[in-house]
């Protein structure tokens, strides 16, 4: 049975029982505690808590969701059962059906009768688990299903609790397990092998809300919920695992594909007894759905959170190819494949391919030009560790992978582990702090970096922030929270950092790229300079302000004001940022994919996925392609509208939202520029003013920067740019266009006239050579010149001058030794004729001898050698020293 046939069966089954088909949601969702929506009642969380009423008929609901966990990604193609993406098939119940209802529903469909509809599973190979003291679940198993006692196991808090791993809905569960026969394990049920007895559907009886704590069993429980609940989660692919007879779920009908083309693509046998080999292979296939699959939702690969999972993923997939025996790339058969695989499950794979394949080439094309030279670097380090009898590599080395060869630090964990070595975490750690502290020490504070949601969940819950900035400016609004240091306060003084939560606002906080808006609150005398507003979640406003002066109680009724000047730039430079991006994929066709952007008074930057660096003349193109929309006084419209309404508008930038959701398309000059954006935009393109493209680069593997002023900022850097040619123009006596040639002739006759001086020099210091040559004395058996020169010729001069000095002298054995205090130092050269080299003179260790009385050091060969030391005033003692020393 192909799995998007059990899938269909999964919801014709809850359909027929009155149960609302609810789509997938994408897998990303606006809950801060959760990178990935890691399971099927995740969406539907509202409801269970009692704080929506959930819209469907009867009060219940099903259905199939995208989920991706990660925690278990080393264990992936290890066992036999783990996926980083799967589908959750689930049915959902709120205050209607519980344990009883929830028991039968599963049993009917998993031992139902083919031909009707079911899975057809043999209810001999069916066994169940139930918490420890729950009784009721027990008995209904054993006197209402008939499932034999022995059967039917109990287990405790760590398998038969469910939660999200955060606080919220928990309660104990039920799962079912499937027998897959001896071979696969000892028997006794799920308590003796988890292997054999592979786990299908848990069901959960959600009743209680927990508090914080770990994720295991450590945590309180805060309460009831208002309701009884039900959610219950069946495992597409182990479903599919079993009704398609195979080992282990990366063998199904959606992966298979992917496993059979990477065999082809590296030239190795999949499951020819060689486990490790088998296992990299399963890596492939589980990690590119789980790529394609997030690429699909809207991620791109990058350094940090969900950017960073996508990228280790990619990497992972790259380099077991490569262990495999891939030599090229890798990437477009593969995610070719799993397209193929995914699409009758998920259609909206259909359209996006193009844009997932681009994002997961760009990627490749990143890493695998640091790939080859990032492992050798590895080697030649656990070389040396180990030839050393070490055992950790540091975290320098491990920081080094990271940042110039883009190694995932979970991908040097691994190789160390494949090499039996260790890795310095905590000094990993460090290092990666230090730079991050660097790059964000200036953005750091205003951010809410390290917030505790906790703290303002009751007013996400209960007080969503109405936000009426598109059209309005100024607006009154009640004082609905204050904190002060990280603590809820009931009123606030003059000097005071604090939060501000107002019912109302027309602040922007920050979101898509666009900075939060500056703005003032005001009542009476009290007034607080807002510097910046971020939301939690989608629905909170939090303003971060300064109590200028007066004091602000909780519950007053304020005036909240954006600072329109503010406000003015930042919709400037938002609209040019649409129209950059409009006129980047006019000059580099859709290749160019949107990565992140950033836009505030007078400045903007966006980032793209492409591999190549753009021309001047791309640069130039895209520049004037966006000055002549600018020119052109495009209307700007923004439109409500649903999802399905967008994407058929050809709206940009369409991840991550919802199937139903409404969103807010800004359309631009009609079919010029049209994007899915929240942001405030100018009505008229021409109100952005002239658009200064300051030039692009690189941003990290793949992405690419360009980076803009727009309105009055344009201006100022035209008329300084203006302002700097026509002063080179006076100061050089030449019509401004005429410039770069002039400076072109003028830089030519510099480094004709540098050479001349060059050659002088030269000439002026051999010329004193003949001199010195004559100044050799007898000293022992050699031929010496020890000249200690006036102030200020360098080593390089010392060591010319030495050279043709023993030039002269090449007819015996000579040493010459010439120093000069230059710039406060001294800088010494020692040459010695072949003569002198082979009565066992070193010119090498002569230096060495010498630095010791300037305090310095030097080097070089048996003939010539140099050096340099901090204290000129030795070098009398030192050349004196070197006679004493060659006198024998
Ligand atoms: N929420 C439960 C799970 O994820 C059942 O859907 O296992």
């Amino acid at each position: 049975m192909q799995t998007h046939e059990i899938r269909e069966r999964f919801t014709n089954h809850f359909v027929k029982a009155g149960h609302t088909e609810v789509p997938s949601a994408s897998l990303i969702l606006d809950d801060p505690t959760l990178l990935f929506v890691n399971a099927g009642m995740v969406p539907f969380k509202p409801y269970f808590l009692g704080q929506q009423t959930p819209p469907f008929e009867n009060g219940l609901a099903t259905s199939i969701q995208k989920c991706v966990r990660t925690l278990d990604i080393e264990e992936v193609g290890i066992t036999t059962r783990h996926n980083t993406f799967f589908q959750m098939a689930g049915n959902f119940s709120f205050g209607q059906y519980f344990k009883e209802g929830a028991i039968k529903h599963a049993w009917s469909l998993l031992t139902g009768d083919r031909a009707d509809g079911g899975f057809g599973l043999d209810p001999e190979r069916l066994w169940v688990t139930v918490y420890t003291d729950d009784d009721e679940a027990a008995g209904i198993w054993e006197n209402v299903v008939g499932v034999p006692s022995e059967r039917i196991q109990r287990m405790g808090m760590e398998d038969n609790f469910w939660s999200m791993g955060v606080p919220g809905p928990c309660g104990p569960c039920s799962e079912i397990y499937y027998d897959r026969g001896p071979e696969y394990g000892k028997e006794g049920g799920p308590i003796a092998d988890d292997n054999r007895y592979m786990e299908i559907w848990n069901l959960v009886f959600m009743e209680s809300i927990r508090g914080a704590g770990d994720k295991k069993g450590g945590f309180e429980i805060l309460g009831e919920l208002p309701n009884k609940n039900i959610d219950t989660g069946l495992g597409v692919e182990r479903v599919a695992c079993i009704l398609q007879g195979v080992d282990n779920v990366y063998e199904t009908d959606l992966l298979r594909p992917v496993i059979d083309v990477a065999a082809e693509l590296t030239g190795t046998k999949y499951d020819a007894g060689n486990p490790a080999d088998d296992v990299r292979f399963r890596v492939i296939a589980d990690h590119s759905r789980t790529a394609m699959m997030i690429i699909l939702d809207g991620v791109t690969p990058s350094n940090e959170g969900r950017g960073y999972i996508l990228r280790r993923l990619l990497r992972r997939i790259i380099r077991s190819a490569r262990l495999l025996g891939a030599t090229g790339e890798v990437m477009e058969p593969l995610m070719n494949t799993i397209m193929d695989t995914m699409t009758p499950s998920f259609p909206e794979i259909a359209e996006n391919r193009e844009r997932i394949l681009r994002v997961a080439l760009a990627e490749e094309r990143a890493f695998s030009r640091t790939l080859e030279s990032g492992t050798h670097r590895f080697d030649e380090a656990a070389g040396a560790l180990k030839a050393a009898g070490g055992t950790t590599i540091s975290g320098g080395q491990a920081f080094e992978l990271h940042d110039t060869y883009g190694f995932p630090i979970d991908l040097t964990l691994e190789m160390a582990r494949e090499a039996g070595l260790d890795v310095d975490m905590a000094a990993f750690d460090a290092a990666m702090q230090e730079q991050r502290d660097r790059a964000k020490a200036d953005n750091k504070a205003k951010k809410m970096g390290n917030r505790d949601d906790s703290l303002y969940r009751e007013w996400v819950d209960t007080y969503p922030t109405e936000f009426v900035g598109y059209d309005q400016l100024t607006h009154d609004a009640n004082v609905i929270g204050l904190v002060r240091d990280g603590e809820k306060v009931t009123e606030v003084n003059a000097g005071d950092e604090v939060e501000v939560i107002l019912d109302v606002t027309p602040m922007y906080a920050e979101a898509g790229g666009q900075m939060a808006d500056r703005g003032r609150i005001l009542v009476g005398d009290t007034v607080l300079n807002v510097n910046d507003v971020q939301k939690i979640g989608k629905k909170l406003w939090v303003h971060k302000a300064t109590v200028q002066n007066g004091g602000l109680d909780l519950g007053t009724t304020v005036t909240a004001e954006v600072d329109g000047a503010w406000r003015h730039g930042a919709r400037q430079a938002h609209t040019a940022t649409h129209l950059i991006h409009a006129a980047l994929r006019q000059v580099l066709g859709p290749t160019a994919v949107q990565a992140g952007s950033l836009n505030k008074p007078g400045y903007l930057r966006f980032d793209f996925n492409y591999t190549d660096q753009l021309s001047e003349a791309q640069l130039e193109e895209i520049a004037t392609i966006t000055n002549q929309a600018v020119d052109a006084d495009f209307a700007v419209n923004t439109i409500e509208t649903s999802l399905e309404e967008a994407k058929a508008m050809g709206a940009m930038a369409l991840f991550g939202e919802n199937y139903g959701d409404q969103v807010r398309v800004v359309e631009i000059g009609g079919p010029f520029s049209i994007e899915l954006c929240g942001g405030t935009h100018v009505g008229h393109s021409s109100q952005i003013g002239p658009v200064a493209v300051l030039g692009e680069s690189s941003v990290g593997s793949g992405a690419r920067r360009i980076e803009a002023y727009s309105g009055m900022e344009s201006f100022r850097y035209f008329s300084k740019e203006a302002a700097l040619a026509s002063g080179l123009a006076t100061e050089l006596k030449t019509p401004s266009e005429q410039l770069p040639e002039r400076i072109a002739q003028l830089t030519e006759r510099l480094r004709a006239a540098e050479k001349e001086i060059e050659n002088l020099h030269r000439r002026q210091l051999l010329g004193q050579t003949a001199d010195l040559a004559a100044k050799a004395e007898t000293v022992g058996e050699y031929s010496l010149v020890a000249v200690h020169l006036p102030d200020g010729v360098n080593t390089g001069d010392l060591r010319t001058m030495a050279n043709d000095v023993r030039g002269k002298l090449n007819d015996r054995a000579a040493v010459v030794v010439l120093a000069s205090a230059d710039g406060g130092k001294a800088a010494f050269a020692i040459a010695a004729t072949p003569q002198a080299v082979d009565a066992g003179i070193k010119a090498g260790e002569l230096v060495k001898a010498f630095g010791q009385h300037v305090d310095g050091k030097g080097g070089g060969k048996p003939d010539l050698a140099q050096g340099s030391g901090a204290n000129p005033a030795g070098i009398d003692a030192g050349l004196a020293a070197l006679r004493q020393g060659l006198q024998g």
